[in-house]
């Protein structure tokens, strides 16, 4: 049973395959969080809780005299709020008569098979490969009746505890929330403990730092209604001296879109709390007598595994347990064109159709049609809302538009983005106020837009009905859904001034709600996420849509360090990846070919370029990358990913894809910075069996003579032992010429 409850001990103690978690009703029925970590017996583990006089600290009115029960030094799973205990909260509450206290003692506590459901918000649910249990703690301020109902599903194979809170207001008057985090992990000793996050820039996502826990609060956030480019929503806790194969792992991923905080504070006693949820910035939301608030879901993972386990565990449950999208597991999504950085706004129905003639001879399966196709868009300073075609540019509309390119033999893609508006368009002089803008005031603008108020419904069903026009009147069979600016100006024109602070979850709301309604009623559309790239990249946007444009930035080498920052996290199927020109339009750097493939291959894979400007050999390339893509498609989307460099000192970057069955893997290995004389390229692979005889592919030695400065050198070695490739490595021949690429496939024979 995953989840047990020994009511005479009063412990309740959640099982995975490799984990356990425990938690006590304990003194005052204050609840304690006991133990996370390696799976333990089911044994109360409350005698590891020491009570002492804490200066300082208070005690609960309730404990008498009893100078050593302080909720300051006590590891809880649902901190109090004014207390006694002063460190970083779950709760900020201000009750109707001005007190901001929340004093939650368990009430109630029952356990269901199923995963529990949020009505409103992004949500997992079991695979067929998994159960799952749910259990339900409700607290409650016996003062207020307001209720902190704790919800836990516990994955059991997949080694996932998601979390989440239901504030209920049971008592008569309005309350409001300030602050109300969806998850608190307390640790009682985190004296050697890193913090691992993703900070990054427009171009430059999710780049990985990791640092020591110090005396302080470290912050982790977004405050611009997105994930965010700048930081994203997935934490992790380490052992200082974790690595990619062992050590402990403590992973968080919320299922949140918007403005996230994740807090983490080492205490005066070397305790450790984190905390994660919505961001209390700009947020205070009034939930009504009888009302409940829900908070999304944490999900959280521990493994003794290292970075690597703790990544293969969140890549396996985004694979199965995130998104029902036939695309995720049973079709396969086709490789598509992008016409952003083939001709940005600069293109008309002609010039598509030409670029579908000559992508479908490469082999494309899709063109999708980005930017510039609706209202009057020659450039970013109009037309966003105008969700019908520019006639100037597709002159013969968009139905024929998408027959003829359909008579290529080409599916057709189509880009929008819903959330925003031009001044500059029809949408907008109908409905000035439609957009975010605080009374009196002028909004700031971004990319020359303005941000829709999604939290009102009526922009919603505009939103929707705008959408499933485009898709139910032509054969679209793909959706990039973008998003290109950080929120400011939240004010909604239609809530009272008391309310201004819910605008931003409730924007959040309507988005997850659209997106749903979008993703019910066109499940054969391919929904691709995008925010600048990949600013809003996170376990919420991936209930709806399998992939993610990763970046605005193409450039490979750039690309090498975003999707290995990225991989952490998230698996590769979900990371958007393209193919495009060289010099790269962000950075001007020139790079084969063949490299910009090898990259784009840790990715859904796909070109961005005019075909138009390609050399005969490039097309042939392009063919030939293609080849390999389809050949490896199930092994790449599905197979274990290994990290095998890091971003040290190295001059390069390999990293693996190996089957479950470990009858092959693919190896790929980009040169950042070729040197003369150089120190060969050692590569240890993962994966494999040890026992088994692996066999390098003809292909792969196609690919080693594009690179190779000895070319000749290669051929002579076929048969490998899985162990030698393991432990002893591949060593590559000397490589030659800018940022060289390889990518090897071994194939078990025996
Ligand atoms: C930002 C996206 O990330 C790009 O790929 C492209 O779609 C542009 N927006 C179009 O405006």
């Amino acid at each position: 049973m995953a989840i047990i409850y020994d009511e005479k001990a009063k412990c309740i103690t959640l099982h995975t395959k490799n984990s356990s978690y425990q938690m006590k009703i304990g003194n005052l029925d204050y609840l304690i969080h006991l133990y996370y970590g390696p799976r333990m017996p089911d044994s109360d583990l409350s005698w590891q809780i020491r009570q002492y006089d804490r200066g300082f600290s208070g005690n609960p009115y309730r404990s008498r005299h009893e100078r050593t029960f302080s909720l300051d030094a006590q590891p809880q799973e649902f901190p109090t709020q004014q207390q006694g205990d002063f460190r970083i909260g779950s709760i900020d509450v201000m009750n109707a008569d001005g007190s901001r206290c929340f004093n939650g003692l368990v009430k109630d506590v029952s356990i269901s098979e199923g995963k529990y459901r949020l009505l409103t918000l992004p949500a997992s649910f079991a695979s067929d490969k998994d159960t799952v249990h749910s259990l339900r703690i409700t607290l409650e301020d016996e003062y207020s009746h307001v209720q902190a109902i704790l919800q836990y599903g516990v994955f059991e194979q997949a080694d996932i505890i998601t979390r989440s809170v239901t504030v209920k207001n049971g008592g008569r008057q309005p309350i409001h929330l300030h602050k109300i985090m969806s998850v608190c992990l307390d640790f009682l000793n985190g004296s050697d403990m890193d913090i691992v996050n993703f900070p990054g820039r427009y171009g430059q996502e999710r780049q990985v730092e990791r640092q020591p826990l110090t005396h302080h609060v470290h912050k982790i956030r977004s405050g611009r209604g997105i994930s965010s480019h700048q930081q994203n929503p997935f934490v992790a806790l380490t052992d200082r001296t974790v690595t990619e194969e062992s050590g402990s792992c403590y992973g968080f991923s919320l299922m949140y879109s918007g403005s996230f905080l994740a807090e983490v504070e080492l205490d005066q006693y070397d305790q450790v709390r984190l905390v994660m949820g919505i961001n209390d910035r700009l947020f205070s939301y009034a939930v009504e007598a009888g009302e409940d608030f829900d908070t999304p879901a944490v999900l959280m993972t521990y493994t003794d595994s290292g970075l690597t386990g703790m990544s293969h565990i969140y890549h396996d449950f985004f694979r199965n347990n995130l998104n029902r999208s036939r695309f995720v597991k049973d079709v396969k999504r086709p490789v598509l064109l992008n016409t952003w950085e083939a001709a940005f706004f600069d293109f008309d129905d002609v010039k598509l159709v030409e670029i579908a003639r000559a992508a479908k001879k490469m082999g494309v399966e899709m063109i999708v049609m980005d930017d510039g196709w609706f209202g009057k868009r020659d450039d970013d300073n109009s037309g966003l809302g105008d969700w019908y075609v520019n006639e100037d540019k597709i002159k013969c509309g968009l139905k024929s538009l998408v027959e003829q390119v359909n008579a290529k033999g080409l599916k057709f893609g189509i880009w929008m983005e819903p959330e925003m508006v031009n001044e500059d368009s029809d949408l907008y002089r109908a409905h000035p106020d439609w957009a975010f803008a605080m009374p009196g005031r002028t909004p700031a603008r971004a990319r020359n837009q303005l941000v829709l108020d999604l939290s009102r419904q009526e922009v919603v069903d505009y939103l929707y009905g705008c959408i499933a026009k485009v898709l139910s009147e032509n054969n679209i069979e793909y959706l990039k859904w973008d998003m290109n600016r950080s929120l400011s100006d939240v004010y909604s024109a239609v809530l009272p001034a008391s309310r201004q602070g819910e605008v931003l979850h409730r924007f959040m709301l309507g988005l997850y709600g659209l997106m749903e309604r979008v993703t019910k009623d066109f499940p054969d559309v391919l929904i691709e996420g995008c925010s600048g790239g990949g600013a809003r990249f996170d376990a919420g946007i991936l209930c709806y849509s399998p992939q993610i444009w990763c970046s605005d930035d193409t450039d490979p080498i750039h690309r090498l360090s975003i999707q290995y920052g990225t991989s952490f996290g998230y698996p590769v199927s979900t990371v958007g990846a393209h193919v495009s020109a060289s010099p790269n339009h962000q950075t001007g750097r020139t790079t084969p070919f063949n490299t910009r493939g090898v990259t784009a291959m840790a990715g859904t894979f796909g070109y961005e370029l005019d075909p138009a400007k390609l050399s005969l050999e490039e097309k042939n390339m392009i063919r030939e990358q293609l080849g390999i893509f389809r050949e490896h498609y199930d092994l790449i989307q599905d197979g274990f990913y290994y990290r095998l460099t890091g971003l040290g000192e190295e001059p390069y970057m390999a990293w693996e894809f190996a089957s479950e069955d470990r009858n092959e893997a693919l190896l790929s290995v980009v040169v950042k910075d070729i040197q003369p004389n150089q120190t060969l390229i050692n590569i240890r692979l993962k994966g494999l069996d040890p026992d088994g005889l692996y066999k390098l592919t003809e292909e792969s030695k196609k690919y080693m003579v594009h690179n190779m400065m000895y070319p000749d050198i290669e051929a002579r070695r076929e048969y490998y032992k899985g162990d030698a490739l393991m432990n002893a490595g591949y060593t590559f021949p000397m490589v030659f010429g800018d940022y060289p690429a390889m990518q090897l496939h071994f194939s078990r024979v025996d």
